[in-house]
């Protein structure tokens, strides 16, 4: 169970930390993190206010300061979830189908019961329970087309002091009536949405056409009309993902050189852009996410349950149009909300076409990488004076293969990073603090 915020805030962690400083130019660059072996972190009004070896600001401590003292624990900032959908918590392991046959058998039939508000309050608190649970204390949500859901999440993410990012999806064509709203709906219901959440505590909108195939000309057309009234919004939609997705595409949009080339038509690329999966892309494609500096989201467990593809790290990065990228989970198409799972997901994507994951890679981007995919590095996804005190503890002997396996590591943080995100899950996080406010908290039982 997720614990509510206790009411004495926290002002001390000590623990063994690692931040990332900047992208691991590959395996063993020791440049690219901070690791303390014995740190402490001081944090005043949700924010780190130092960190530091405990042996240097132990004399900093307030008298009658409780220190929460995690002494083999791993202190890293929270994880980002850069492309999750909040109504399809029981979607997540839907049996036997591809991605359009999925949508209209499971997920467009689930995302119906979020026109009640009652169900998308629930929604949203087991929701939010089960990223905490799993170290996520960032992500970038799909509610459902009915603009309740989004207001649910977001009253429940102001409630627990989270940095989220979420908005309605727009859809209106192909999909069931009850799920279907309108250019001008979509329109008026984001806005509404935009000026009842943007820059509220900590929430933040984003435009959500689902994608291509689910709105019209004239909905793409107003979504791109948003993002130039709102220049400070995200957008979000998914685009290539499956074959025959991106043959449905052509067929509706036949002026359009690429399924790219629908969104950029319409000004939907940009670097407050997210498009989830980016599996077959053409070369043109490429370029273009590149030049605009737009976010392609990376899902790996996805990818393989849906039967998608396999994303190419390799070419998405090329140095001579390197298209940003971020990692994310897809729950429902994902199958797991554990990012230390998707990074397991990832490595082997990457080995099936001959690449590789360092474990100092898969960390940074779950942390600092998916910060800066968003923009947010000033605030959130690494442990420095200033930052939001949004923080985990992993734990590498959380399961007895785990602490069978670490007696072999010899005190190698990266040897100990590729176990945790090889065999780790929900269970190798033993503490979520938003804002410095632990909100879970694992024991044996949970
Ligand atoms: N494409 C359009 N909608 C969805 C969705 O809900 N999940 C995934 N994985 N792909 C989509
Ligand atoms: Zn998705």
């Amino acid at each position: 169970m997720a614990e509510r915020p206790s009411s004495t805030p926290v002002t001390a962690i000590r623990g063994r930390l690692l931040s990332f400083v900047g992208s691991p130019n590959g395996a063993h660059d020791h440049a690219s993190y901070r690791y303390l072996d014995d740190a402490l972190l001081l944090i005043e009004d949700g924010r780190v206010k130092a960190v530091g070896p405990a042996a240097e600001l132990a004399c900093r401590l307030a008298p009658g300061t409780v220190v929460e003292h995690y002494p083999d624990g791993l202190i890293l900032p929270g994880f980002i979830d850069t492309h999750i959908h909040f109504p399809q918590t029981r979607v997540i392991a839907s049996y036997g189908a591809q991605l359009l046959e999925w949508l209209e058998k499971y997920t467009f039939v689930a995302e119906q019961k979020y026109a009640d508000a009652g169900h998308a309050e629930i929604g949203a608190r087991s929701f939010l329970d089960e990223l905490l649970r799993n170290g996520t204390t960032t992500a970038v949500v799909y509610g459902s087309v009915h603009p309740q859901s989004v207001d649910a999440f977001f009253a429940e993410s102001v409630r627990r002091g989270t940095a989220m990012i979420a908005g309605k999806t727009m859809m209106d064509r192909n999909a069931p009536t009850a799920l279907r709203d309108t250019a001008n709906a979509g329109y008026r219901d984001s806005k509404a949405l935009i000026e009842r959440w943007h820059g509220k505590s900590r929430q933040r909108y984003a435009v959500t056409p689902r994608f291509a195939i689910t709105s019209s000309d004239a909905q793409l057309q107003v979504a791109g009309a948003l993002l130039n009234d709102y220049p400070d919004v995200y957008l979000q939609t998914h685009l290539s993902e499956n074959l025959a997705e991106i043959a449905e595409v052509r067929r509706l949009f036949p002026w359009a050189k690429s399924y790219t080339d629908v969104y950029d038509r319409f000004g939907l690329l940009g670097p407050r852009s997210i498009f989830g999966h980016c599996l077959h892309l053409s070369e043109a494609e490429l370029q273009r996410l590149s030049e605009s500096g737009s976010v392609a989201a990376f899902c790996p467990t996805s990818n393989l349950f849906i039967g998608s593809g396999l994303f190419d790290w390799a070419k998405l990065t090329d140095p001579r149009r390197p298209v940003r990228l971020s990692l994310a989970t897809d729950v429902g198409g994902g199958t797991s909300y554990s990012l230390l799972r998707t990074m397991a997901e990832a490595y082997k994507v990457l080995q099936l076409q001959g690449q590789s994951l360092p474990a100092l890679t898969a960390f940074y981007q779950a942390t600092r990488g998916n910060a800066e995919a968003l923009g947010m590095a000033g605030e959130i996804g690494s442990i420095e004076a200033g930052r939001a005190a949004d923080l985990i503890v992993l734990d590498a002997r959380a399961t007895p293969a785990m602490r069978h396996r670490l007696e072999t590591i010899d005190g190698d943080l990266e040897e100990e990073l590729f176990v945790l995100m090889t065999l780790g899950d929900d269970r190798a996080v033993r503490a979520t603090y938003i804002q410095g406010r632990r909100q879970h908290h694992r024991t044996e039982e949970s």
